[in-house]
C-alpha cells in the first residue's frame, strides 16, 4: 500500500487496517511506541476522539485540541491517516451536571446517571446547543487537516428517551404528519378502548404494549429524532471538510431502535461494529449482517470496529481461535468492507472495559493476537493492487428488509418464537450457503438489477410498493412472497382485505387463516418435504393456474392437505407464496429450487464451511476470496487455473486449504498445470 495516499471517496481505492486509539488515556511519551507498533502491524488508519469530549472541552467553551493535533501528526509521519469521531456519545460531567435535562429518561421515568454512554436525550435543546459548540469547534479546527480522511458521528446510536420534552416533540411530529386529530383517530381506530384524542397533548409515548398505530409512529419519530440530531452535526461539519472527506456513523447491524436506511441517508459511507461475542463466527449469519450494512447505502462500507480476540460483555467471553480474526477480516472484505478496524488498540488501566480484547495489553506489550493482525496487514498490502477500487460482484438476488414491517410484527409476534430477522435469515442462509450473492435492501431501493426478489414477512405494504413489485415480476423475473405479508397499511392498521392484500392477485392466492404452531406439521411435496414450525397459513387459490408446491400432512383438521406454498404466473413473471416456516432442510430445497430454476450461478462450489465471495475491480477483473471458516483442513476444486495474491502463487485443480485459510484468486489465462 502506498504511504500518504490521498483521501478518497467511497468505494475506497485501498483496503484500510487500523484500530480505535485513545491517546488521551496515555502519557504522550508513549505515543511513538504505539505508533511504531501500529506501523509494524501494517496499519493505515487510526480512529480517535469519539469519547474524548471531557478532554476536548474540560469546561464549557474551553477547548483543548493541541494533543490530538500532535497525535494526528505523529500518525501521519508513520503513513497512518486518521478518522475522527464527534464525541457526543459521551458528554462531560460538567455538562450533564449543569443541564440535567440533557440526560435521557427511561420508560419508568428514571433519569440516566452520568458516566456511561449514549445516555443523552436525543431531542434536548441544551444537548443540541452543546453539540453545536463542540462539533463546530472540532470542525473548524480539524476540518482543514489533510490527514483526517473521515468523520464518524457519535457512536452507535441506541437510546430511546421518554422525557416530557420528547413527548411534546412526538406530539408535534404527529400533528405535522396527520394534520388533524380526526385523521389520527381514524387511522389508529382510537375508538377502541376509548383512546380517542381530543388534543395533541393527550397522546402518550407508548410504554409496553399499546395501540399498534401509536407504537409504529413512535419508532418512526425516534428515527426522525436521530436523523435530526445527526443532520445537526453533519451540517456543522460539512462546510469545513476537504473534498473527498467522508462522514459516517457506526451502526449496530440489526439493532431495531430506528430505521437504519433513513439514518444512513445523510451519510457518505455506512460503517458498522461487528462483535461475535461468545463462540465462533457463523459466516452465514455474519455475512447477512455485512450485506445488510452494504445495503444501507448500497455501496462498500467500513468495518469500524471488530473484536480483537474477545469481548467483555458476554456470559462467557471466549476467545476466537487462532486464525479466526484473519478469516473475519477477509469475510468482511468479501462482502464489501474497505476497512477493518479493531476495537480497541490497548486496554485502559481503568474504565468500564478493562477486560475487553485488545492488541496491546495494559503493560504496553503486544498480545499473541497482534501477530495475526500483522498477518492481515501483510495480506491487505499484498492484495491492495488487485482489490483497488473493487466492489462485490452485482447480486442477482435481493431480500427486502423493512423496519415498519419488523416493528409491526415485533409488537404482535403472535408466536413468541416468531422473529422478523430470524425469518429473513431463514431465506438468506440457504442462498449464502451456495455462495450465491445476495443484496439486502430497503423496499424503496431500485429493483432493476435483480432477477429474484424475496419479500420475507412484508407485513406493511402500500399501493406504490405493491405496484413496483408487480412491475418487477413481469418480464420473466421472480418474486417470493412469504407468510405474514400484505397484512397492514402504513399506519399499522389491518388492510380490509385478506393477505397478501394488494399482492394477492399476482400471488394467485389469499390467506384464509393463520395458525401459530406449538408442534411441527408434516409437509409433503415433490421437491420440498419435511416439516413446518412456528407459523402456518391456509392458502386459498384464486385462479386455476396457481400450483401447489407442497401440502400439509395431518395436523389440526384446518390445515390438513392444504397448500403450504404455491407458484403462480403473472405477465411472464413467476410468483411464489410461502405460507409456512419450513424446517431448514425443506427451506434449503425450496431455495435451491427457486434459484436453480432461474439458473443463478454460485461464485463457485465449495465444501461446507468454505465460503467463496467475489469482488470485481475497476478493470472488470473478478477476484474470488476463498475463506475456510473451519478449524480443519479443506479441499477445494478451483474453477480455473488461478493466481493466488497473498502468497503470489500459481495454483489450479484441487487445492488444500489450511484451517482458517484464505486464498485471494484471479483467473490465470495460462501457467503451470501442477497444483
Ligand atoms: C461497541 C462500542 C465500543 C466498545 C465495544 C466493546 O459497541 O462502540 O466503544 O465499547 O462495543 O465491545
Amino acid at each position: 500500500m502506498t504511504e500518504n495516499a490521498s483521501p478518497e471517496t467511497p468505494p475506497a481505492a485501498r483496503l484500510h487496517l487500523g484500530a480505535a486509539y485513545y491517546p488521551e488515556h496515555w502519557p504522550e511519551e508513549r505515543w511513538p511506541e504505539d505508533i511504531r507498533l501500529m506501523q509494524e502491524a501494517g496499519f493505515t488508519v487510526a480512529r480517535m476522539g469519539e469519547f474524548a469530549w471531557s478532554t476536548f472541552e474540560p469546561a464549557e467553551g474551553e477547548f483543548h485540541f493541541d494533543w490530538l493535533d500532535r497525535a494526528i501528526a505523529l500518525l501521519a509521519e508513520a503513513g497512518i491517516v486518521s478518522v475522527l469521531g464527534t464525541p457526543t456519545a459521551a458528554p462531560p460531567a460538567w455538562l450533564t451536571h449543569a443541564y440535567p435535562d440533557t440526560l435521557a429518561v427511561d420508560e419508568h421515568g428514571r433519569r440516566a446517571q452520568h458516566g456511561n454512554r449514549c445516555h443523552y436525550c436525543v431531542n434536548s435543546t441544551e444537548y443540541h446547543a452543546a453539540t453545536h459548540r463542540i462539533v463546530g469547534a472540532l470542525a473548524e479546527h480539524f476540518g482543514p487537516n489533510p490527514h483526517v480522511i473521515g468523520w464518524q458521528i457519535d457512536n452507535e446510536f441506541n437510546r430511546t428517551c421518554y422525557c416530557d420534552h420528547c413527548r411534546a416533540r412526538f406530539q408535534a411530529y404527529l400533528a405535522e404528519r396527520f394534520g388533524t386529530l380526526e385523521a389520527l383517530n381514524e387511522h389508529w381506530t382510537t375508538a377502541y378502548w376509548s383512546q380517542t384524542y381530543s388534543a395533541w397533548e393527550q397522546v402518550p409515548i407508548p410504554i409496553g404494549y399499546h395501540n399498534p398505530g401509536l407504537m409504529l409512529a413512535f419508532r418512526q419519530f425516534v428515527t426522525e429524532s436521530y436523523c435530526q440530531f445527526q443532520r445537526l452535526q453533519i451540517d456543522i461539519l460539512r462546510p469545513h471538510l476537504q473534498p473527498g472527506v467522508w462522514i459516517t456513523h457506526n451502526f449496530m447491524q440489526w439493532f431495531d431502535g430506528f430505521d437504519h436506511y433513513k439514518v444512513a441517508e445523510d451519510l457518505d459511507l455506512a460503517s458498522w461494529d461487528w462483535y461475535v461475542g461468545m463462540g465462533h463466527v457463523d459466516h452465514l449469519t455474519c455475512g447477512a449482517a455485512h450485506d445488510l450494512v452494504r445495503g444501507y447505502k448500497r455501496r462498500n462500507f467500513w468495518l469500524m470496529e471488530t473484536q480483537p480476540g474477545r469481548v467483555n460483555w458476554k456470559p462467557v467471553n471466549t476467545a476466537l481461535d487462532r486464525g479466526e480474526m484473519r478469516t473475519m477480516a477477509w469475510h468482511a472484505v468479501g462482502h464489501g468492507a474497505d476497512a477493518v478496524l479493531y476495537w480497541q488498540w490497548r486496554s485502559a488501566l481503568n474504565g468500564q472495559e478493562q477486560y475487553h480484547g485488545v492488541l496491546i495489553d495494559q503493560s504496553g506489550q503486544p498480545l499473541p493476537i497482534y501477530e495475526e493482525v500483522q498477518q492481515i496487514g501483510y495480506d491487505f498490502e499484498n492484495a491492495a493492487p488487485i482489490l483497488a477500487g473493487s466492489k462485490p460482484a452485482p447480486a442477482e438476488i435481493a431480500i427486502l428488509n423493512d423496519y415498519d414491517s419488523r416493528w409491526a410484527i415485533k409488537g404482535q409476534r403472535h408466536h413468541e418464537d416468531f422473529d422478523y430477522v430470524e425469518h429473513l435469515l431463514h431465506y438468506y442462509r440457504p442462498i449464502a450457503l451456495r455462495n450465491k450473492p445476495v443484496d439486502i435492501i430497503p423496499t424503496d431501493a431500485p429493483f432493476d438489477q435483480y432477477r429474484l426478489i424475496i419479500a420475507p414477512a412484508l407485513h406493511i405494504i402500500d399501493e406504490e410498493l405493491a405496484e413496483r413489485l408487480k412491475e418487477f415480476v413481469a418480464n420473466t423475473r421472480r418474486l417470493v412472497i412469504t407468510l405474514r405479508s400484505g397484512v397492514k397499511d402504513e399506519y399499522n392498521a389491518m388492510l380490509p382485505t385478506r393477505p397478501p392484500g394488494p399482492l394477492a392477485k399476482i400471488a394467485g392466492i389469499e390467506v384464509e387463516d393463520y395458525y401459530a404452531l406449538q408442534d411441527e406439521i408434516p409437509v409433503k411435496g415433490r421437491r420440498v418435504s419435511g416439516t413446518a414450525r412456528i407459523w402456518a397459513e391456509r392458502l386459498k387459490p384464486l385462479n386455476n393456474i396457481t400450483t401447489s408446491i407442497a401440502s400439509y400432512g395431518p395436523y389440526n383438521g384446518w390445515l390438513d392437505d392444504q397448500s403450504v406454498a404455491t407458484v403462480n404466473m403473472h405477465r411472464q413473471g413467476v410468483i411464489y407464496y410461502v405460507g409456512a416456516y419450513l424446517d431448514d432442510r425443506a427451506q434449503q430445497s425450496l431455495m435451491d429450487m427457486v434459484t436453480g430454476q432461474l439458473r443463478i450461478e454460485p461464485v463457485m462450489q465449495t465444501p461446507l464451511g468454505v465460503e467463496a465471495c467475489k469482488r470485481v475491480n475497476a478493470e472488470g477483473e473478478d477476484i474470488i476470496i476463498l475463506i475456510n471458516h473451519t478449524a480443519k483442513e479443506q479441499s477445494v476444486t478451483l474453477p480455473w487455473p488461478a493466481h493466488e495474491h497473498l502468497l503470489e502463487l500459481s495454483i489450479e485443480g484441487t487445492v488444500r486449504m489450511a484451517p482458517y485459510g484464505v486464498l485471494v484468486l484471479t483467473k490465470r489465462p495460462e501457467g503451470p498445470t501442477d497444483a
